[in-house]
């Protein structure tokens, strides 16, 4: 089974707010890309890496992959407009041979070996997909525009979900042909028809979109 991982890294980080992209913001000494550039690059599930970066950015993604010593790390291309732009773009550049593709956000810098071997159990037993999610466990409210409740949400059933992404790689190449658009990979695989399944997430998986994110995960390295 070769496993291709895609490492999106082309976001803005907007709402970090610093005056470079958000995957060179510091995680302790280095830049927060180098976390899980090291962790995809040490798991031995993953066969090849596409690191895609910021447009204008690739220079410096390439410099840190060797400094890092990523060998599997071979390719870098810029990231689109969207995250799902990113992903195609990534996409592009991996093997026509690759069986199986993990899509996995730099913002979760903290990925494991044993959560990327939990997303890809399940394809070898007739999965299309596999992801990471958390029961949610705040009561939900949908909420109009002037604050008022519309109505409580019941929460069973409901997970909130992680990267990496796991899955057949011709099913998410057929998935996220077109230009659609969609906030994590597997909504393209659901939509396309195909089978979806969630396994236990990790907190630790906590995605940066704030400072007070960055510092929380910098206390955990
Ligand atoms: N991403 C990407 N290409 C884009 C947008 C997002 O590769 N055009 C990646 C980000 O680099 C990140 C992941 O998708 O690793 C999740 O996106 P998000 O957390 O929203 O990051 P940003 O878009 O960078 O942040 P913001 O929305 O605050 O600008
Ligand atoms: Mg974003």
């Amino acid at each position: 089974m070769t496993v291709w991982a895609i490492l999106l890294a082309a976001g803005r980080g907007e709402r970090l707010g610093l005056d470079h992209p958000k995957a060179f913001a510091k995680l302790g000494e280095d830049p927060l890309l180098a976390e899980p550039l090291r962790r995809l690059e040490d798991s031995d599930w993953i066969d090849g890496i596409v690191v895609v970066a910021p447009p204008g950015w690739e220079e410096p993604a390439i410099l840190l992959a060797e400094e890092l010593g990523c060998g599997k790390a071979n390719s870098c291309v810029p990231g689109g407009e969207t995250r799902a732009d990113s992903v195609r773009a990534g996409l592009a550049e991996v093997p026509a041979d690759a069986l199986v593709v993990l899509v996995h956000d730099a913002a979760r810098p903290l990925v494991s070996d044993e959560l990327i071997g939990r997303v890809l159990a399940p394809l070898s037993e007739g999965w299309d997909g596999v992801v990471p999610g958390l029961p949610v466990t705040d009561t939900l409210k949908r909420v109009g525009s002037d604050g008022g409740v519309l109505e409580t949400v019941a929460r069973d059933g409901l997970y909130a979900v992680q990267t990496p992404q796991a899955f057949l790689a011709d099913v998410l190449r057929r998935a996220v042909a077109g230009d659609a658009e969609a906030t994590d990979c597997a909504a393209f695989v659901e939509a396309a028809g195909g089978r979806v399944k969630v396994v236990a997430g990790d907190p630790r998986l906590l995605k940066v979109t704030t400072a007070d994110d960055l510092a929380k995960i910098a206390s955990w390295l």
